[in-house]
């Protein structure tokens, strides 16, 4: 599997950040094209939008032919504004909210249900809906423990053990079980992911004879590291899941369908998290480069020890100074608002070039988990969004205003 790097190159993140200041986010949607390119030996592509929900990408994505998963009402709503139509839209959640639970009924959105809680809470609402039942399978595999979502200790879906009895009260309750759903982890890997194809096999019996599709759910990796080539091989991949088709299909006695639910992996490697270094300075023997974008912008590093490739821009044409070791941090009020760190908070430097205040530093792959999980920790605000489509820059979320940080707050003054 290769990577697909973004299109626009120091000239234009420069132009950016002139034009709408920083920090930004700035995608490039043709890797997001290319890597939906790559899973279209799937029936089905259902992307997992919490990976980064802006509606400008989305209504891109529903035009390429992809469906869409949505987590909360709030998902609900943004596919729907990008044009989704509920049967292309399924609600995969840990819980019904209330919200959640009134637009399912409003628009009769297909669900994924993860525990019989759910199934009853849809029967007393009067939902008549097809249902997905998403199996935590016993073991789960992600590139951190937080995103680690099977074995006994995870929350998500409903227990192998306990898929019968589930799909038995379902069936009473008059609805029909279409899918049937695994979702192990976040950025696995293949060992790990090609377990779900005989666990999956294995649950199928007990699901019933109407099933017509099996989610693998999501969870392919893409390699942060530059130089390192994902040892994922999609068409390996592809391939294992499309023989145990065969054989579900033949053992059901008619044609199943195969469904992926991808986030990481349409959009991490599209966009660019640029930033402004304003402060370099020693603390001892080591050196930091402090930018303006901190874990309120891309909580990745705080959060999991996530590795991003950075890279610096000189603002003054002048040749980058030499490499030295730097360690980069950001704004906050907050020790570990460093973007280079390990998992467990252990802060390292990296090779970086000498850089001076004014010099762009860029944070590389932040498409996935990026933006949807900024904050306005310290009230700073969140950050525009801008594509770079046919060669033009094409804002798709306006910086937030300090108007619009205090809305809901000045509404009581
Ligand atoms: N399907 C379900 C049910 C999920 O829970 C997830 C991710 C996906 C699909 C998409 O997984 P992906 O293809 O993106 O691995 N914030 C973390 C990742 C959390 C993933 C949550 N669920 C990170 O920054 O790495």
């Amino acid at each position: 599997m290769q990577n697909y790097n973004v299109s626009f190159g120091n000239k234009e993140i420069i132009f950016v950040v002139e034009q709408f200041g920083s920090p930004l986010w700035f995608y490039d949607f043709e890797v997001i094209k290319k890597r939906i390119g790559d899973l279209r030996s799937f029936d089905i592509v259902r992307y997992a939008q919490k990976a980064a929900p802006n509606v400008n990408l989305l209504s891109r994505m529903r035009h390429l032919g992809l469906a869409v998963d949505a987590v909360s009402a709030g998902e609900i709503v943004r596919a729907l504004k990008a044009g989704f139509a509920p049967s292309q839209i399924k609600y995969t959640a840990d819980i019904f909210d209330k919200e959640a639970l009134v637009l399912v009924k409003e628009h009769s959105i297909p669900v994924n249900i993860g525990s019989s809680d759910m199934l009853a809470q849809l029967h007393e609402a009067g939902i008549e809906v097809p249902l997905t039942i998403r199996v935590n399978p016993g073991f789960g595999h992600g590139h951190s423990q937080k995103v680690n979502t099977g074995g006994e200790f995870s929350k998500h879906g409903v227990w192998h053990g306990e898929l019968e009895v589930l799909a038995q009260n379902a069936e009473r309750l008059g609805f029909t079980i279409e899918c049937l759903h695994t979702h192990i982890g976040s950025g696995s890997d293949f060992a790990h992911l090609s377990r779900v194809v005989s666990a999956m096999e294995g649950l199928v019996p007990a699901a019933c004879k109407n099933l017509n599709t099996i989610s693998v759910g999501g969870g392919l990796p893409v390699s942060y590291k530059r130089g390192k080539q994902n040892n994922m091989n999609l068409g390996k991949y592809y391939d294992m899941w499309d023989n145990a088709r065969k054989r579900i299909s033949e053992s059901i006695g008619h044609n199943i369908q195969l469904e992926v639910e991808p986030g990481r992996y349409l959009v991490a490697e599209s966009c660019v998290l640029a930033a402004e270094i304003r402060a370099v300075k020693k603390m001892g023997k080591n050196l930091f480069y402090l930018v303006d974008a901190g874990f309120t912008d891309l909580i990745r590093p705080a959060f999991y020890g996530a590795y991003h490739h950075i890279s610096i821009i000189s603002r003054t044409n002048k040749e980058l100074g030499k490499e030295v070791d730097a360690i980069v941090a950001g704004p906050l009020c907050e020790s570990g608002d460093v973007f280079t760190q390990e998992e467990g908070g252990t802060v390292v430097s990296r090779k970086l070039p000498l850089a001076q205040v004014g010099d762009l530093l860029v944070i590389h792959d932040a498409g996935a988990y990026g933006s949807t999980m900024s904050s306005n920790y310290n009230s700073r605000l969140l950050a525009p969004e801008i594509l770079w489509e046919n060669e033009t820059f094409i804002p798709i979320r306006k910086r937030q205003t300090f108007e619009q940080m205090l809305e809901n707050e000045l509404a009581f003054c």
